[in-house]
């Protein structure tokens, strides 16, 4: 048999990880041939909870699915891992201060950071989808001494994909029959929060300039960059609890594409740490547009950034670099 790929989840028995699970165990992320072991993190008051979601995950009977680890112990999680999801945290609750937040959040992404760097394999890939997902990967990056930092990523997958599926929307209303599968070089920048931006600019629908396509600035502007960004408390709005299958969802197609490349001619969305690429100060994890080959990610290089853009990404990297300036006067990196 293939040598099982170890895939650590944390936060395995919330609303994400009972979508996620299933969807590695039934090989849907490395794919029909790659047998997975599942090491699960969680607190320790829910490890009744994920016992019960470990008995749904061997009633599956997953010819792919080799072995279970359930623990509260980051470094049993974390050991010898190959790929690392890091879902568990502690989201933003109404009337909290930010720096409330990022101290609790450093508080789970500081020791688990240190584990990574003592456990988990020296190229393992890291996955962060805890909110605010780019500050906490900064914080487990900052926290692995023996890591290279371009092992972690965080998650703005979701908003890729929500860029994609609004336009084709779009589209359709004005009359031209459009599919998800021919929208190409979808850019999402910068934090995954309400500064992100999904640009348009260097998109193709079958072959054509997306935004060309559209013809309509004020629409883009106005409507669609605020609908993909703010989509996230829609969902909440309407289901009443977040968007846990769709974000579930993301989080196989990053690691999918991370470990199996990303199609000739495309590229996806990923929050990885700046070399300065764009003017994005260098250190911070960001949203840029990449492509995957051989189990590695590239920034894609060289596209024209219009001043409508420049505003946008700096707007947002200004709030990665607000962020990681209260963590670091928390102490946390
Ligand atoms: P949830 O509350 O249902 O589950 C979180 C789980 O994490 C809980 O079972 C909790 O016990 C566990 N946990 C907390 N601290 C932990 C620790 N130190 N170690 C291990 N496990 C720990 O939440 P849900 O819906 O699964 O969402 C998880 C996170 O994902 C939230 O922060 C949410 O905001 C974020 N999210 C991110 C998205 C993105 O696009 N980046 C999209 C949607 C959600």
């Amino acid at each position: 048999m293939t040598t099982p790929v170890r895939v650590a989840v944390t936060g395995a028995a919330g609303q994400i990880g009972y979508s996620l699970l299933f969807r590695i165990a039934s090989g849907t992320m490395l794919g029909p041939d790659t047998p997975v072991d599942l090491q699960l993190l969680e607190i320790t008051p829910a490890l009744g909870a994920l016992e019960g979601v470990r008995m749904e995950l061997d009633d599956g009977a997953f010819p792919l699915l080799n072995s279970i680890t359930c623990t509260d112990d980051a470094d049993v999680a974390f050991g010898d891992a190959d790929v690392a999801i890091l879902v568990g945290s502690m989201p933003r609750k109404a009337g909290m201060e930010r720096a409330d937040l990022l101290s609790a959040n450093g508080g789970i992404f500081k020791p688990q950071g240190e584990a990574l760097s003592r456990s988990a394999k020296k190229d393992v890939k890291v996955l962060v989808v805890g909110n605010p997902a780019n500050t906490n990967a900064l914080i487990a990056m900052n926290n692995a001494a023996d890591l290279d930092p371009g092992r972690f990523t965080a998650m703005t997958r979701l908003d890729h994909n929500r860029a994609i599926s609004q336009l084709a929307t779009r589209l359709n209303s004005q009359g031209e029959s459009v599919s998800v599968n021919d929208i190409k070089k979808m850019t999402v920048w910068g934090n995954h929060s309400v500064t992100q931006y999904p640009d348009l600019s260097h998109c193709e629908v079958a072959g054509k300039n997306a935004l060309e396509l559209v013809g309509d600035q004020e629409w883009y502007a106005n409507e669609y960059i605020p609908t993909v960004a703010k989509r996230g408390a829609a969902i909440i709005d309407a289901r009443g609890s977040s968007s846990a299958a769709s974000a579930a969802s993301a989080a196989v197609d990053h690691i999918r594409d991370w470990t199996l490349g990303t199609p000739d001619g495309d590229w996806v969305s990923m929050s990885v740490p700046s070399d300065g690429s764009y003017g994005v100060p260098e250190g911070i994890i960001s949203s840029f547009p990449c492509v995957c080959k051989d189990g590695n990610y590239e920034i894609v290089q060289g596209l024209d950034i219009n001043d409508f853009s420049r505003e946008k990404i700096d707007a947002s990297a200004a709030e990665l670099v607000g962020e990681r300036d209260a963590v670091t006067e928390l102490g946390l990196i």
